[in-house]
């Protein structure tokens, strides 16, 4: 069982590593587009909607009534990909941590340097854990990655990972494949179990649907208090706020 588990995280990761090294070698505005494909088509818009993905998305005014000093505080992103967002977060907080699957940290922290910014450390994953001693982090979020996560039990480890690195007081802002957008007859079928998952044919697809009720269940039992819940918008600020978009949000705070 536990065999089967570290392989399918082991496919999970190589099929990451190797399409998004492919994209590096298109070059950077095919890598930087490879991340957010609905909103950017190079490095220069990749930037700008990192921005707007940032601000309307992980800074909501709910996140920032929790905050506290935050140029003395460490984030960390689960996912962090091209850099888009750890590049908006490294201008609001003293340092922040990158936490990834693929091998292109490099690349990404060139990128990083090119727009000034320093204060970060970028840490490979093998997918499921947060390599960070206990009670460090005041901040921590993810967008666009749990949608993409090879098992609900990958989906576990991290919420119990949040709970355990996060300090007494911090807060995360997770972004998670919204249950909802699954077709009726799989919405029945997989009602009780409060989850699906699939096999990934290939990096990116969507292989995770989670509903709210079962992350707050679950947030509740590793001691996380669920301060508010939401969707996710597409493309913003493009038809801000009527194009819902595909993931759903909760905001944890750790008591
Ligand atoms: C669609 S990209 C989003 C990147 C970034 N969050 C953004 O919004 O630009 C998904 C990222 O999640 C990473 N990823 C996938 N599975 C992961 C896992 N189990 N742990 C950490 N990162 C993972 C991928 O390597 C990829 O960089």
């Amino acid at each position: 069982m536990l065999e089967a588990e570290t392989e399918l995280l082991l496919r999970h990761q190589q099929q990451y590593t190797t399409a998004i090294h492919q994209a590096r070698l298109q070059g950077e505005d095919a890598f930087q587009a490879w991340f957010n494909r609905e909103a950017a088509k190079n490095r220069q818009q990749a930037l700008c909607r990192g921005y707007w993905d940032w601000t309307l998305h992980i800074l909501t005014p709910k996140v920032a009534s929790y905050l506290q000093n935050p140029e003395t505080q460490v984030a960390l992103e689960i996912g962090y990909g091209g850099g888009r967002l750890l590049n908006a977060a490294c201008s609001y907080f003293k340092r922040v941590i990158g936490l990834d699957i693929h091998a292109e940290a490099q690349t990404v922290a060139n990128f990083l340097q090119t727009q000034g910014k320093t204060n970060f450390q970028l840490l490979k994953t093998r997918g499921k854990t947060i390599p960070v001693a206990a009670e460090r982090l005041d901040f921590i979020y993810s967008f666009i990655v749990f949608q993409h996560l090879p098992s609900f039990k990958v989906f576990e480890s991290y919420l119990q990972e949040i709970a355990r690195t996060l300090r007494r007081g911090g807060v995360a802002q997770i972004y998670f494949g919204q249950f909802k957008n699954l077709h009726p007859i799989y919405q029945g079928l997989y009602f009780w179990q409060g989850y699906r998952e699939v096999r990934a044919k290939n990096a990116n697809q969507i292989t995770l649907v989670v509903q709210i009720a079962k992350v707050k269940k679950l947030c509740q039992t590793l001691g996380l208090q669920v301060v508010e819940t939401g969707p996710s918008y597409f493309c913003v600020p493009d038809g801000y706020p009527q194009k819902v978009g595909g993931q759903n949000y909760v905001t944890l705070r750790k008591p």
